[in-house]
């Protein structure tokens, strides 16, 4: 079993380059297909959900050539219905497999994969998903773990989301690329890489406005060329080495990025006694202890992002009195409070409102990654704790952190990743 080792107590300090945003790297792989050629995408990173995307991609007739100078080509013009049955492994592992159903539903107007898997941190329903394919004319049933989607043509149509979701936004918008006439998206997802898919797509050829904010109006076309794309710089991995600066005492430059994107977490981390400088494409932050207590609700963007919750958990633990998170987004995110616990943090868990009483150090044992981004808590905590902590589930921090440990170890962090 591989495990993370980190002896606690260095603070971070140096430079961190951050790559290109998950979330956007899976909207526009899957929007790749619908480009029928050869797209050159810069900054994907290497990620098991971006692999799990490559094979899922070449099994249905793409060719992916990892270039010299780190981009990565995806020729789509291959690709065929026929091998559909064949992505059926990888559309289980990972959550969003489910861009698979709008992409293809777009290009061949009939999908058939088993239901997405993912982190387990609450319920993850795709209802919204599946109203905004009926609303342009889809049939869709869902029958032995499978979704169907068919119809003989989509057609533009007004849908309006009952709750805002980023999954929902791409995947509707993904399938809206060629159906005729408009399609009006209402209530949609705001963030970052919501707008960077429709970026991509709009540079090949497709006509949707208003992404970013809560309408994306798309009106059809016939077809996409392929195109070149430098995908967005990944806020919720640079919010992660922000809060790991500030937990640890640390002062890093946090490059290439976008500082608008990483407001809400800038705030939040100032209001708790870092300070941070703002530059055009970096942050600087510099932690200083006590870390003040605060409270934080987690909403969609422009609000406090459901993924950085967790790790600012672990600044909470260590804060001076009492600080508190609400989760409005996923009910089951919490989880990752009983590895916090056995290290020492004081929190209690009452329905979707978790409650720190900050405590002067946590100290070293073994803990476990529950999910992605609890698996970016237990890195934070391990760096702040007294002693040498061993941290286990990396397949789940492997599904969305690059590079983590070099770049930890590069900040001067006590930090190897061994194979027990
Ligand atoms: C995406 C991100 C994930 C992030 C989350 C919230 C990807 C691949 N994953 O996940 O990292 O934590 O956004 O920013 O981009 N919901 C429904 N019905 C639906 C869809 C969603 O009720 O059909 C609910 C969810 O249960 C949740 C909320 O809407 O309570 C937001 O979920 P959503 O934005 O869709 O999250 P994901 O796309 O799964």
């Amino acid at each position: 079993m591989q495990k993370i080792l980190i002896k606690g107590g260095t603070p971070l300090r140096g430079e961190v380059s951050i790559t290109g945003a998950k979330n956007a790297a899976l909207g526009i792989l899957p929007a790749t297909l619908l480009c029928r050629g050869e797209c050159v995408l810069e900054n994907v990173p290497h990620i098991s959900d971006t692999k799990h995307y490559e094979t899922m991609l070449t099994k249905l007739g793409s060719v992916i050539t990892h270039n010299a100078d780190g981009t990565m080509s995806v020729d789509t013009k291959d690709v065929s219905a026929d091998n559909i049955y064949k992505i059926e492994e990888e559309s289980t592992l990972m959550r969003a497999s489910y861009y698979m159903i709008g992409a293809l539903l777009g290009l061949f107007n009939d999908v058939k994969i088993p239901l997405p898997g993912g982190c387990d941190i609450g319920a993850r329903p795709i209802d919204q998903h599946i109203k905004g394919f009926l609303a342009l004319g889809a049939t869709v049933d869902l029958r032995d773990g499978y979704i169907h989607a068919y119809t003989d043509k989509l057609v533009g149509s007004r849908v309006y989301f009952d709750v805002v979701s980023v999954g929902a936004t791409i995947n509707v918008m993904l399938a809206a690329v060629f159906a005729e006439g408009i399609t009006t998206l209402e209530n949609v997802a705001k963030e970052p890489h919501v707008v960077d898919v429709a970026n991509f797509l709009n540079k090949a050829g497709a006509k949707i406005v208003g992404a970013g904010t809560d309408v994306i109006k798309i009106t059809g076309v016939k077809k996409l060329n392929p195109v070149s794309y430098c995908v967005v710089a990944d806020q919720i991995t640079a919010g992660t080495y922000m809060i790991a600066a500030a937990a640890t005492e640390g002062d890093v430059l946090i490059k290439n990025i976008i500082p608008e994107h990483l407001d809400s977490i800038s705030a939040k981390i100032k209001e708790m006694g870092a300070e941070i400088i703002e530059f055009d494409d970096a942050l600087r932050v510099i932690g200083h202890r006590p870390f003040n207590p605060t409270k934080l609700k987690t909403l969609p963007h422009p609000g406090f992002p459901t993924d950085l919750q967790q790790p600012m958990g672990v600044l909470m633990s260590i804060a001076r009195g009492s600080s508190s998170i609400t989760e409005t987004i996923f009910e089951n995110r919490f989880k990752y409070t009983d590895e916090l616990r056995k290290m020492g943090a004081n929190i209690i868990v009452a329905g979707n409102t978790a409650v720190f009483t900050g405590v002067e150090k946590l100290t070293a044992c073994p803990i476990k990654a529950t999910d992605l981004r609890a698996g970016a808590a237990m890195i934070i905590a391990a760096l702040v704790a007294d002693g040498t902590s061993e941290i286990t589930g990396l397949e789940h921090i492997d599904r969305g952190y690059d590079n983590i440990v070099n770049n930890l170890k590069a900040l001067g962090a006590d930090i190897e990743r061994i194979d027990d």
